[in-house]
């Protein structure tokens, strides 16, 4: 059934190079930078180099969750293109471990602490999470790059039809923020996460493509310019969202979205987002109730994805051959999915099934 209905979405060839040939093993690499490149194109712009080093001041350390964990308060400052310094707070929550002991790291994209982040929890179960609010790196509203991180990178306001758009912004700053934590002696570089929640889903995502120490990319609800694929979506379509929220992305995605069929011919989907995090691990969560960012689709991108993990002699998505049902979950592949009760949320309960996995 999966087959057929991947069949209907006709959708661009994974495993085939730009100039026709197939995809090996000892090619994939190269496909790699291809997909990366072909969505950096036409839609998140692609993502400036990063030479320069990264610095992090701790202006203020305390332990928090009863004991049980050092919060430290963090200024990532690293150098920009045009012969200037780009700033952020960020915040590193480390759990009490033993010396030498090393710790899963997830790296967490953020529009709040709230209701999206049961960091007791998290802590409890042995993680360490590096965190930032997006917001703080970049103004999500049409400021026409003259706020935050932008105007570091755009001049007067002017983009490239190519250039980068928010989307990749948030998504830097992610990598930045590795940068200024990975040196330290407890992390466990074996594990470390990325993770979003909707725009910011779809930013871990692209984060996860472009930066290989990402060992764990977690995308939940992601939905459109997510994981889900384009073609035969319901829910947010191209159209919408390029209209909605052009600074997300470059200038040629509105070139796409001019309409469904424009969006539904290019030369990618979203497959190829996923496909360009392996052999790296991917775990997508889907809600129910959230048939804006579809999660028929988003599981159908993963089982569009897995022959890349398989070509590379990894497990792929290993999940059955029907559409999921509420409460189904697939963890035994490097690609995972559930599918849970709900609404549109980050909610505890997919955090728990998350760590689970990068624990694993
Ligand atoms: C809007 C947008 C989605 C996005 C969501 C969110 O609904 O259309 O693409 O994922 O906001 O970030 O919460």
């Amino acid at each position: 059934m999966i087959t057929e209905l991947l069949e209907q979405r006709n959708l661009p060839e994974l495993l085939l190079h730009n100039d026709g040939t197939p995809v090996t093993a000892e090619t994939w690499e190269r496909r790699r930078l291809e997909l990366i490149d072909v969505l950096a194109e036409h839609q998140y712009g692609h993502m400036p180099a990063f030479t320069g080093s990264v610095t992090s001041q701790i202006v203020s350390e305390k332990s928090v969750a009863a004991g049980n964990a050092a919060r430290y308060d963090l200024i990532v400052t690293f150098p920009t293109p045009f012969g200037e310094r780009f700033t952020f707070p960020a915040c590193l929550t480390v759990p009490v471990h033993a010396e030498g002991e090393t710790l899963p790291l997830m790296v967490y994209i953020a529009f709040r602490y709230d209701e999206f982040y049961p960091l007791e929890e998290i802590l409890g179960k042995g993680i360490a999470v590096a965190s930032f609010l997006y917001q703080d790196v970049a103004a999500d509203r049409e400021d026409n790059y003259q706020e935050g991180i932008a105007p570091h990178y755009i001049k007067d306001g002017v983009r490239e039809p190519n250039q980068w758009g928010k989307i990749g912004m948030w998504a830097f700053a992610a990598s930045r923020l590795l940068d200024a934590v990975i040196d330290r002696p407890f992390v466990d570089r074996t594990r470390i996460g990325v993770i979003g929640h909707s725009r910011l889903g779809k930013t871990a995502a692209w984060a996860a493509a472009n930066d290989t120490r990402f060992t764990h990319a977690f995308s939940n609800n992601s939905g459109c310019s997510g994981i889900a694929l384009t073609r035969g979506k319901v829910g947010e379509k191209f159209p919408r969202i390029a209209s909605v929220f052009p600074y997300w992305f470059c200038e040629n995605m509105q070139t796409i979205s001019v309409s469904v069929e424009a969006s539904e011919s290019t030369p990618f989907d979203q497959h190829f987002l996923a496909a360009a995090i392996a052999p790296r691990k991917l775990y997508a969560g889907s809600a129910l109730r959230d048939s804006w960012a579809d999660g028929y689709s988003e599981y159908l991108s993963l089982a569009a994805a897995s022959p890349a993990w398989e070509l590379l002699g990894c497990k792929g998505f290993l999940a059955k051959p029907y559409l999921p049902q509420p409460g189904d979950q697939y963890t035994d592949g490097s690609v995972a999915y559930h599918l849970r009760e709900g609404i549109h949320y980050l909610s505890r309960e997919d955090w728990m099934k998350y760590i689970e996995f990068l624990k694993k």
